[in-house]
């Protein structure tokens, strides 16, 4: 597959999403075509710089560039205050200046957490993502959010902050466990279901065969995503209105993934899965599509081997329904404590769904959580 170039375009703050394999090996030349200054600081977790940096390091030499690289420990606890503080002194001793320039390189946690650095350091830092996870890919790279996470609950400290690149290698997607890639991948579905019912009915057909391995399928998957997701950003960046379809799954499924604890027994795509799932039911418990319409879309998630319901038998039981409620009701498109939904009249019709009521929601999870 040759290189796509997705534009998101934000007037002044306009960049480019490349899409193609091969593109850590060309990071210098790719980053050279739009930063003025040498100095990089690239910030990566320890295992996928072990993977990855090498090959970056010597593209950025190559390149001219000087780059420090910052390592942080894997996993969802590193996006949190201490590693963050840890971080910003970091840079701070290196002896950075406003010239200097912030690069992701890494998955969503490490997108979200150098995002952040870049926005506050020295009052704001141009960034640039090279995400490695189809997720990241897809969707957390893209659009300019950067966060860490409060002990209230995930993503709840941060800022817009766009990047002035985004290099999406399909090569490195090679490397990822194909639990993380089929977690990912819920996310690519989540495109088709919110508006796009073509694009879906293509990932039922040509979806396996990407996840198989086949990068020129799975390359027009991310490219197809990344327009979808500019679409979005170009329209409503900092989510006034229609910037929360993108939320699909997510509040129903982050009430699942904060009960599993954020330690890897629940993905965050295995999460979108199962809320994705729910938010179908649900929107068939209000009338809005048929059941059967619900089952099918749940049907076709998990054949491709994504949950759909929660682990019952899990490590941690989820404790009840009024829980999970009570989670939603954290969630950051709450407005006073009131759960906003996304809900859908069929495939590709999506749509936000505020001040939504709490009775039918405990009866969708009470049903969920049914053995
Ligand atoms: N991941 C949702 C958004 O970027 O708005």
């Amino acid at each position: 597959m040759a290189m796509t170039t997705v534009p998101v375009d934000l007037g002044s703050r306009r960049y480019d999403i490349l899409i193609g394999p091969g593109l850590l090996a060309d990071a210098g030349t790719h980053l050279r075509a739009v930063l003025k200054h040498d100095r990089l600081l690239v910030i990566a977790d320890a295992a996928v710089a072990r993977l990855h940096w090498p090959v970056l390091d010597a593209s950025l030499r190559a390149a001219g560039f000087r780059a420090d690289l910052l390592e942080t420990p894997p996993g969802e606890a590193s996006k949190g205050f201490s590693v963050f503080a840890g971080l910003l002194e970091q840079a701070l001793a290196l002896g950075i200046d406003r010239r200097t320039t912030v690069v992701a390189l890494g998955g969503g946690v490490t997108g979200d957490l150098a995002g952040f650095v870049a926005a506050v350091l020295l009052r704001g830092l141009d960034f640039v993502q090279i995400p490695t996870t189809l997720l990241a890919q897809v969707d957390s790279s893209v659009g300019g959010k950067t966060a860490i996470n409060a002990k209230a609950g995930k993503n709840l400290v941060g800022a817009f902050h766009q990047p002035k690149l985004v290099l999406a290698d399909l090569d490195v997607l090679k490397t990822l466990p194909r639990r993380e890639l089929l977690a990912g991948f819920a996310e690519v579905l989540k495109y088709g279901l919110i508006d796009r019912p073509a694009f879906f009915d293509w990932l039922l057909e040509h979806g396996p065969a990407a996840l198989a391995g086949d990068s020129a399928l799975l390359g027009e998957a991310v490219a197809e995503c990344c327009r979808a997701k500019a679409a979005v950003v170009q329209a409503d960046e900092r989510e006034e209105g229609q910037r929360a379809l993108l939320n699909l799954g997510h509040t129903f499924g982050h009430a699942f993934e904060a009960e599993a604890g954020y330690d890897g027994g629940l993905l965050h795509g295995e999460a979108v899965a199962i809320g994705m799932a729910l938010a179908f039911r649900h929107s068939a418990r209000l009338g809005l599509l048929p059941q059967a319409e619900a089952e099918s879309v749940a049907a076709s998630l998990a054949g491709f081997g994504l949950p759909v319901r929660p682990d019952l038998s899990g490590n941690r039981p989820i404790s009840s329904a009024e829980t999970l409620l009570a989670r939603m009701r954290k969630d950051k498109k709450a407005l006073d404590g009131k759960v906003t939904l996304i809900l859908a009249r069929g495939v590709g019709q999506a749509f936000v769904a505020r001040d939504a009521d709490a009775g039918p929601i405990l009866e969708t999870l009470t049903e969920a959580l049914q053995p």
